[in-house]
């Protein structure tokens, strides 16, 4: 039997996998507002991406004959203005991201349940690329941002991003 703690975060895990979805959602709406197709097509497949986390959480929990419950999804609250601001708001959330896991990660080590910590090391690995994903965005916003061509070509890389499915498996 697993310890109620580390359920009870797993759980809770599904939830904010899927609130990351809907608000990089939001996100893929405002870009596409500002007509920018190549940013919104960036947030919609990690928004895909996102589901892919919590439906990984909800997966493992059932492989381990745990009951989910799933709760209400918040609304995404809009705390930027532009793409810039947007680009800041995913970074500072992929780290809220990280620090959930890694809360996780110490109450599974605490509970000595090492096949949750097995599971979680994707997450940990996943967590380190989602920050790198997100910093490099804005390193080239800073860069290239500013300049119409620049946005232009910046816009075009982001519309060539395909969706792959995440590489774990359960
Ligand atoms: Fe599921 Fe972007 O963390």
């Amino acid at each position: 039997m697993m310890d109620k703690k580390v359920i009870k975060l797993l759980n809770e895990q599904i939830n904010k996998e899927l609130y990351s979805a809907y608000l990089y959602l939001d996100f893929s709406n405002f870009l596409a507002s500002k007509g920018l197709d190549g940013f919104e097509n960036w947030y919609k497949i990690q928004a895909q991406e996102e589901r892919d986390h919590a439906m990984l959480f909800y997966q493992y929990l059932l492989n381990n004959n745990v009951e989910v419950e799933l709760g209400a999804i918040e609304k995404p609250v809009r705390e930027y203005k532009d793409v810039m601001g947007v680009l800041k708001a995913g970074l500072k959330h992929e780290e809220y991201v990280t620090s959930l896991i890694h809360t996780i990660y110490d109450a599974a080590q605490k509970a000595k349940d090492f096949r949750t910590l097995q599971f979680l090391d994707w997450f940990v690995k996943e967590q380190g690329e989602e920050e790198t994903n997100a910093n490099d965005l804005i390193t080239k916003m800073e860069l290239f941002g500013s300049d119409p061509k620049g946005l232009y070509m910046l816009n075009n890389e982001l519309k060539a991003r395909a969706y792959s499915a995440p590489s774990l498996v359960l």
